[in-house]
């Protein structure tokens, strides 16, 4: 793959996730390399119009594809969770809206980024 070009995954292959495809297809710097949904028929689905590897395991599919960059399209009340651990292997998120469930929980994921960005600027 060219120098210069994100690495992305997408974590969820529902309704929305064709959107986010078509939005990274578009952009000639990104390129969607792994989708990951628990439904391994989902995943499988989308990988093949994305031209990408599937998975059920996002942790895996960081790790396997060397992501730069997570869209993440499961439901609000996963949201926490799959930030804090996406965030602690220092890849980029973008979050569906609603952010997360509960405040609590959107400021947790606030505070994990937070976390991210300063262990990014202490290894620049
Ligand atoms: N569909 C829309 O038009 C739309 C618009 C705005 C925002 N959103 C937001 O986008 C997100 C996804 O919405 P959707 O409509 O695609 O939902 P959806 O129910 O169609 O798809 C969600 C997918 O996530 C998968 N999933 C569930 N839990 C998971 C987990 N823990 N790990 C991995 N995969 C998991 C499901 O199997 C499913 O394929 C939500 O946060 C929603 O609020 C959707």
């Amino acid at each position: 793959m060219p120098e210069g070009i994100v690495r992305v995954g997408l974590i969820g292959c529902g309704g929305i996730a064709p959107a986010h495809l078509d939005a990274y297809q578009l952009n000639e710097k990104a390129r969607v390399v792994g989708v990951m949904d628990v439904d391994e028929s989902r995943a499988a689905a989308l990988a093949k119009s994305a031209g990408a590897t599937p998975y059920t395991d996002y942790l895996q599919m960081i790790e396997k594809e060397r992501l730069d960059a997570v869209s993440l399209l499961t439901p609000p009340s996963s949201h926490r969770e799959i930030a804090e651990h996406v965030l602690a292997a220092g890849v980029h998120l973008f979050a569906e809206k609603p952010l997360a469930w509960t405040a609590a929980e959107g400021q947790a994921m606030a505070e994990a980024a937070r976390r991210a960005e300063t262990r990014r600027c202490r290894h620049s």
